[in-house]
């Protein structure tokens, strides 16, 4: 969250990393039409208060996929954390878990499955799948994620190919420059055996993990032969039609994250909130809904709720954090969750199943 208080954390992201890095996180795709419009479809709402409705005591647990999480937020798959802090990804999963708030680890983390699922005491950890071209590596990847014991699978569809991000470009930029996001090719027993010889150097080894990473001849059928083969319930992130969010609940899939990746994909992709609500009608009210994109305050949330979410992904606020390690993700998630606590009560409501659409106008604007 940009902030006129406190640790302003994008700020202070962008003062201490390289400009190669805050320029890959903070970046979108093409024109980034889309990166400024995530943050201003919440602007197109406003929200109508109720009052004297004893708002003392303001409960934010929420119920997700069988679970009680702290607030209704997720920590956004993202890679590379250790471009912004050493700890990486187990600072973020460590701050997660002491907010009791789910940890989305990436594909391309820099540390493994195995070492994050390690210092997750209680919080859900899940895992992230960029399906591999590679259907062995595929495999091997969602056996380790259900030994380790995550809470569920993370399949990101919106990345047949990766999106043509011109501030990565212009600087020649991709993290794994920095040997960042490899662990889990690195960890893995057939990524090593079909891929690594003793001899190759680490722009080899980053070429073998391109080479496989992304696999656009992907589809529905294949993401229904994995939800059938694990028993790890598998979530679909990056969704925006609601005739492909009610496909993903026929094939099996157990919840959907309606995004538009952070603006990093198609350019000019449609913000998630303008289709949220018409995904929210053709799912039917139980099926789990999460957006993300652009939640950077508590009324955001409250909005994204309203309009039929079940929850969010915070993604930018906290890899900013992460500048300040664990304690910089933790004050982003206390700043979030206070911030989110005060304009519930200011709303009239006590908990988060108290935002309903009589507080809530869209201008006509
Ligand atoms: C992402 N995102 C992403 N998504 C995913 O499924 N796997 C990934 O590895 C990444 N990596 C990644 C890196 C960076 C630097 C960013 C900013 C984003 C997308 C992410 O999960 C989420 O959809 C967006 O970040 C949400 O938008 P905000 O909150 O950043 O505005």
């Amino acid at each position: 969250m940009s902030r006129k208080t406190g640790v302003d954390w994008e700020k202070k992201a962008k003062e201490t990393l390289s400009a190669n890095a805050f320029g890959y996180l903070s970046g979108g795709s093409g024109s980034e039409v889309s990166l400024s419009y995530n943050i201003k479809q919440f602007d197109r709402y406003r929200l109508i208060p109720r009052v004297l409705r004893e708002v003392s005591l303001t409960d934010t647990t929420t119920h997700l996929f069988g679970s009680s999480i702290q607030a209704p937020y997720l920590l956004a798959p993202i890679g590379f954390h250790t471009i912004v802090h050493e700890a990486g990804e187990l600072a973020s999963a460590r701050a997660a878990d002491a907010a009791g708030v789910p940890f989305i680890q990436s594909t391309v983390s820099s540390y493994s499955i195995e070492e994050v699922s390690e210092v997750m005491a209680v919080a859900d950890h899940y895992f992230q799948l960029y399906w591999p071209s590679d259907d062995d590596v595929r495999e091997s990847f969602v056996r380790r994620a259900e030994a380790a014991g995550v809470k569920g699978l993370v399949i990101t569809v919106d990345t047949p190919v990766l999106g043509r991000r011109e501030i990565d470009l212009s600087h020649n930029y991709f993290p794994m420059d920095e040997g960042a996001g490899m662990a889990n090719f690195l960890a893995d027993p057939v990524f090593q055996a079909r891929y690594l010889s003793p001899t190759m150097d680490s722009a080899e080894v980053k070429q073998k993990i391109q080479s496989i990473l992304f696999n656009p001849s992907l589809t529905f059928k294949k993401v229904q032969q994995l939800i059938k083969s694990t028993s790890l319930p598998v979530i679909i992130k990056g969704v925006l039609h609601p005739d492909d969010a009610k496909r993903c609940q026929d094939i099996g899939a157990k919840g959907i994250i309606v995004s538009n990746h952070g603006a990093r994909q198609l350019d000019s992709a449609i913000e998630p909130l303008e289709v949220l609500s018409a995904i929210r009608e053709k799912v039917g009210n139980d099926f789990p809904l999460i957006l993300d994109g652009g939640i950077r305050r508590g009324a955001d949330i409250i909005k994204s709720l309203i309009l039929g979410a079940d929850a969010v992904l915070v993604g930018r606020p906290y890899i900013y954090g992460l500048t300040g390690g664990e304690s910089g993700v933790m004050d982003v998630l206390s700043t979030l969750k206070e911030d989110l606590e005060i304009n519930l009560k200011l709303l009239g409501a006590t908990s988060i199943l108290d935002c309903h659409h009589d507080h809530l106008k869209r201008l006509e604007r």
